[in-house]
């Protein structure tokens, strides 16, 4: 049983964001430590890069927590990151036995389609990052994606639907266990398990730069401490933001 990840839970039928909630909930005063904001149904669920998050009403687990990692340095912001996907990479390998992969830099893959998005909002005070809302979409139980292709779930994977609140509460036990991990220090621990279950590690494969719209082979070698994804390319190693590099 997570200690104080989940400890304080709202639960509403239907937001706007439970991340856009969170961040109001932060503007109006205190917010305990681990508290989760869960939405059945999201009007307008965030994404990655200002995309929309759908998700089917009640199907699925969307939610976000409130964490405040003061230990870490403006410039280890991206190892949240890491220890958020391999609590949810933690969590379902507990279902699914092949195929599972994260993908830089926050995407979680079952035999490459996406069963999960996270996206970690830091608000930054005094060189330190002074709260994190790590909003979490998980497909657990929508077996309809209508023309997404490239998406999936637990129910479409393992054949049989979830409750909700189970599963909720397992998630949150694996992200409070990584994120203990984080807490002490056991930043290259995570590194190398991040590393070990990343898609496209050490394999030749196609990328576009965003900037010029070129496309090349490359391989990933590693990901700089900035979090920037680094390729081995015909030119030598090249470290990429989110919004600089396209998976072919
Ligand atoms: C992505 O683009 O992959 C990130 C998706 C994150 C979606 C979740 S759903 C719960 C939380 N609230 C939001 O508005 N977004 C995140």
């Amino acid at each position: 049983m997570a200690i104080f990840v989940g400890k304080i839970l709202h639960i509403f039928e239907e937001l706007d964001s439970t991340n856009r909630y969170a961040q109001q909930l932060l503007l109006q005063g205190e917010v305990v430590e681990g508290t989760v904001i869960q939405a059945f149904s999201q009007t307008a669920g965030r994404g990655q890069m200002g995309s929309f998050w759908w998700s089917a009403k009640g199907e699925n687990l969307t939610f976000s927590v409130v964490l405040r990692p003061h230990f870490l340095a403006i410039n280890q912001q991206f190892s949240l990151n890491q220890a958020v996907a391999l609590a949810i990479h933690d969590f379902l390998k507990t279902f699914i036995g092949t195929g599972l992969r994260i993908k830089w830099s926050n995407d979680i893959l079952v035999n490459e389609k996406k069963i999960c998005g996270i996206l970690v909002e830091n608000s930054l005070q005094n060189n330190q990052i002074a709260s994190s809302i790590v909003g979490i979409g998980l497909n657990i139980n929508q077996l309809n994606f209508e023309n997404l292709s490239t998406a999936t779930s637990l129910a479409a994977i393992c054949g049989q639907k979830y409750d909700l609140n189970d599963l909720r509460t397992e998630l949150l036990d694996c992200l409070e266990a990584r994120y203990f991990q984080l807490r002490a220090g056991r930043i290259k621990q995570l590194q190398k398990d991040y590393l070990a279950v990343l898609y496209r590690y050490g394999e030749d494969a196609c990328y576009e730069k965003t900037a010029t719209n070129a496309v090349f082979w490359g391989r990933i070698v590693g990901i700089a401490a900035d979090g920037k994804l680094e390729i081995m390319h015909q030119d030598g190693i090249e470290a990429f933001g989110l919004k600089e590099i396209k998976f072919l």
